[in-house]
């Protein structure tokens, strides 16, 4: 068994470690553990805690992979849920489809017997606001939202909140390998754009006969760049998990165009071996490992690579 998450996992992944020593089928212990996470108003990017779009709603993105049978379960730009993981295990459980988005994730939620929640939490709505209004004349004021927005995407985007992410990489007891991914996204985001969060391939992949990878930060590049299945591909080409994760990390510093951002890629491979890799990042980056022979879970400091 090996568990990883990043550094926001922190609310939940004690109770994730605790499910997985239960022998909890690890897709239900991560969302036990990512359920608290989306719960927790400290953690400013995933949940009740985290940012809204550039009209002041919430959207929250998740992905959930059985990497047995390769089952997906996606939620994408979901309104008025925090429970968001848990609804992607829904779909996945319960559609032929893997991908719900925007009012049909609502509606199928409703279904699903989840409630309707306030997702805004009263000082991310203030933050939000006081920064728009810095960029606003007092015309575009008066008929805030009904005005174009794209202009404001490039200059409202605030570094400090494009980032993060829960990520949870787990092999469980019963040698299933899986990935479970949860996020509000980047912060004042142009309404309705989904990050790499629920996007199999890019954000999240797993395979339980090679391994796993999540990625947290900047989904726009490891979109591009098929970053989780490049991983675990090279896993399935016979690469180790550092050649694997170097691979991936070489098509992404191919990127010369477009939005270049920092990211942050985790990965199991099925031998217990693990890698934590910060590329761009200028603050130090920091995440949780757990497997049994640790006495307690450790909050690891991640390999940072210069661009
Ligand atoms: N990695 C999260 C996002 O881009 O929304």
């Amino acid at each position: 068994m090996i568990l990883i998450a990043n550094s926001e996992a922190w609310p939940g992944f004690a109770r994730t470690v605790a499910a997985l020593k239960a022998g909890t089928y690890g897709i239900d212990a991560m969302i036990e553990g990512i359920a608290e996470v989306e719960r927790e108003p400290k953690v400013r990017s995933v949940g009740y805690g985290g940012w809204p779009n550039m009209i002041g709603e919430m959207e929250c993105d998740a992905g959930v992979m059985d990497g047995t049978t390769r089952e997906v379960g996606c939620v994408g730009a979901v309104p008025s849920t925090i429970p968001v993981a848990a609804l992607a295990r829904e779909v996945m459980r319960r559609l032929p489809h893997v991908m719900l988005t925007g009012a049909g994730a609502r509606r199928f939620a409703d279904e699903c017997g989840f409630a309707r929640d306030d997702a805004l939490f009263p000082d991310s709505k203030r933050v939000w606001w006081e920064r728009l209004e810095q960029e606003l004349s007092p015309e575009e004021r008066a008929k805030f939202p009904d005005i174009p927005l794209a202009p404001l995407n490039h200059t409202i985007t605030d570094p400090e909140r494009v980032r993060d992410t829960t990520v949870f990489l787990a092999r469980d007891a019963a040698g299933g390998t899986h990935a479970v991914t949860s996020t509000s996204g980047w912060a004042w985001k142009y309404p309705g754009r989904l990050g790499d969060s629920p996007i199999p391939g890019a954000g999240f992949y797993a395979d339980s006969r090679y391994g796993a990878a999540a990625c947290t930060h900047t989904g726009e590049m490891t979109m591009r760049a098929g970053t989780a299945r490049s991983i675990v591909l090279g896993l399935r080409m016979g690469l180790s998990l550092i050649e694997a994760v170097d691979l991936a990390v070489a098509d992404v510093r191919d990127l010369t165009a477009g939005f270049i951002g920092a990211l942050v890629i985790h990965a199991i491979d099925i031998h217990g071996n693990h890698r934590v890799v910060a590329l761009n990042c200028h603050e130090p980056i920091r995440y949780w490992l757990w497997h049994p022979a640790l006495a307690a879970p450790e909050h690891r400091e991640a390999e940072h690579l210069t661009a």
